[in-house]
């Protein structure tokens, strides 16, 4: 089976986390062999010393990029999510790994704002990505998604799933 990378990636509160564990586990389900690294997990696992300004944002995404790539050669189909948004990082991602499914969620303003209410922004005076840091977009996502409700949570994890399913098929 060949390994490859899923990038999930969007604003804080895009839905990155839940569509990547929706997708982990219907690939597990199509028996592919997954794992889901998530951002927040990375900066946990390696003593969550790092901070939230650009510096040390840019440093836990090279080490979440260089995990992913790690398990790619290994021929696993990993699904990251993280906000990640550097343009050096996705270059970086879709030279290193076999196969790359970069996805970029996307959400208004408004309802990033509805979802922010429940406290997901600014917490401790945390630089938020989109209001203090300059978010790099993709520049030419694999896929770009909708993803401000129910409906398209549950359309976007079947579509990236049959696509990631593919390729881990090599096809
Ligand atoms: N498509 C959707 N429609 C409605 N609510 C959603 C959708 N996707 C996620 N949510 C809700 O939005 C909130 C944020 O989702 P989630 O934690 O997955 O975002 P995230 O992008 O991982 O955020 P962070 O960058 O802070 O880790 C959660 O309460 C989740 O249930
Ligand atoms: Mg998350």
């Amino acid at each position: 089976m060949k390994g490859l990378l899923v990038w999930i990636t969007g604003l804080a509160g895009s839905g990155k986390t839940t569509l990547a564990a929706m997708v982990e586990s219907g690939l597990r389900a199509k028996g592919v062999r997954t794992v889901h690294v998530d951002g927040d997990a990375v900066r946990e696992i390696f003593g969550n010393e790092l901070g939230f300004h650009r510096e040390d944002r840019l440093k836990n995404a090279w080490r979440i990029a260089r995990l992913c790539s790690f398990l790619t050669s290994q021929g696993f189909a990993v699904v990251c999510s993280t906000v990640s948004l550097f343009h050096e990082i996705h270059g970086y991602n879709r030279k290193t790994n076999s196969g790359y499914l970069e996805v970029h969620l996307a959400v208004s303003a408004a309802e990033l704002t509805r979802r922010n209410k429940k406290g997901l922004y600014g917490k401790g005076g945390k630089q938020v990505v989109g209001r203090d840091i300059e978010p790099e977009f993709p520049k030419k996502p694999d896929m770009m998604l909708a993803n401000d409700n129910k409906t398209q949570l549950g359309q976007n994890a079947g579509a990236i799933i049959s696509k990631a399913a593919k390729m881990a098929a090599g096809k």
